[in-house]
């Protein structure tokens, strides 16, 4: 192992060892072969050494040359999923060459399975008609479903906690500690690359006093929900392809919040984790209806969502943002799963334009999938809002990209 100055580090070298930022947030992991996008995140991190293994010996330029043909149709596949986006807009247009780049490498690696763990096989338009559910009626089955009775529970003690000005790390982590499986997570999710802190975390109550009372209390949220909807029915979605839809979608929101400098970007997570927690719903509680309208979205080439409107009277975004008002989360976390398809100015705008456009970005480069086969369309005023360069894009999805299936494992077991 050498380490070497970042002016001479250059594309297919091999990582010799885990490279953390001075943050303590790992950046690349040990044995990544490195690529322009990483390079431009080590110059971006300001990083100045490198430790570095060699070359990767099959990955030169010699043999770097795309396939035509597989280039060529991943084109047009890209295109038929682009097909409700404004491809002139500079955002979309970035986003579309990313996704056609991947999608290139996929095909021509055809053994290798998909990102999105393998296309979802839905059932045949010839479903019946959906019976017409409401959305109150949805929340009424949730409310009376003996599956979820301590759902919440200990978030709600917590915050109990919290507000008491008397407590101390110490007395959060007792209430956290009660559920054993919550406090295994939540050390393996501080302990991993999600946080990237150097020194290993063994206790809840130092966990608390790193990571911030209030940002454990989202977590703890977000875990506990997740694993109340792991249950869905297989013949009406790939829950796990789900999850790392959602999980993909938190993760890039905070990483493009952490570019924004935004703080407590743990909340904007939880945003992500629990955009599409409407679908869940509907898969759960309404699978007859949700195989015909994932069924009929997809060969009539429509946007589930406006779909939803259409055939339910209302859309997952709306039965999610209903769902965390019953439970009493954060406005802010409500709006930004409401809001997520359409971030209307609020409040909560950048929050909100933050997960709609890392929603666009998991769905085009088909990071998972929670039932949208297509790219959603991009609301022009939300990019905007969060001001950022095209050219931050791949970092970013790499940074994502380094923490979802280490995430994955920690908030769903058993799936
Ligand atoms: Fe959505
Ligand atoms: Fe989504």
């Amino acid at each position: 192992m050498a380490h070497i100055s970042i002016a001479e580090v250059k594309e297919n070298m091999i990582l010799a060892d885990t490279l953390i930022d001075r943050n303590g947030c790992i950046l690349l992991n040990k044995g990544t072969t490195l690529t322009p996008n990483h390079l431009r995140i080590l110059e971006m991190r300001g990083i100045a050494e490198v430790p570095v293994e060699k070359a990767s010996p099959d990955r030169t330029d010699d043999n770097c040359q795309e396939n035509p043909e597989a280039r060529s149709r991943a084109e047009s596949l890209a295109r038929l999923r682009f097909c409700h986006t404004d491809l002139e807009h500079p955002f979309m247009s970035a986003l579309f060459r990313i996704a056609v780049s991947r999608k290139t490498i996929e095909l021509e690696q055809e053994t290798v399975p998909s990102r999105n763990g393998g296309e979802t096989s839905f059932p045949s338009s010839t479903a019946p008609p959906p019976i017409t559910i409401t959305s109150d009626k949805l929340l009424d089955l949730i409310k009376n479903d003996v599956r979820l009775p301590t759902l919440l529970s200990i978030y709600k003690k917590i915050n109990e906690v919290i507000m008491d000005p008397g407590s101390s790390a110490h007395t959060i982590a007792d209430v956290i500690g009660k559920d054993s499986s919550l406090t295994a997570r939540l050390l393996k999710l501080v302990n991993s690359s999600f946080y990237g802190f150097p020194s290993k975390i063994e206790t809840l109550s130092r966990a608390v006093a790193i990571v911030g009372t209030r940002q454990l209390s989202m977590l703890t949220a977000g875990i506990d929900i997740v694993n109340s909807f792991t249950h869905i029915p297989s013949d009406v979605i790939d829950i796990k392809s789900c999850w790392r839809h959602n999980i993909a979608c938190g993760a890039l929101s905070r990483v493009l919040a952490g570019c924004k400098n935004i703080e407590n970007s743990e909340r904007i997570f939880v945003g992500g984790l629990l955009h599409d927690i409407g679908r869940l719903v509907l898969y759960n509680y309404a699978p007859r209806q949700s195989a015909y309208l994932l069924a009929e979205s997809r060969s009539r080439s429509r946007l589930l969502d406006s779909y939803e409107q259409e055939m339910l009277g209302y859309t997952h975004a709306f039965l999610g943002g209903l769902l965390l008002k019953r439970w009493k989360l954060p406005l802010s976390l409500e709006s930004m799963v409401m809001n997520h398809h359409r971030p209307d100015p609020s409040q909560y705008h950048l929050e909100t334009a933050i997960v709609h456009v890392a929603d666009i970005i998991v769905n085009a480069l088909e990071i998972g999938s929670s039932g949208e086969s297509l790219v959603p369309p991009l609301d022009p005023e939300a990019w905007k809002r969060i001001d950022l360069p095209t050219a931050a894009l791949p970092s970013a999805i790499d940074q994502m990209e380094c923490q979802v299936d280490e995430v994955l494992q920690f908030f769903i077991s058993g799936i």
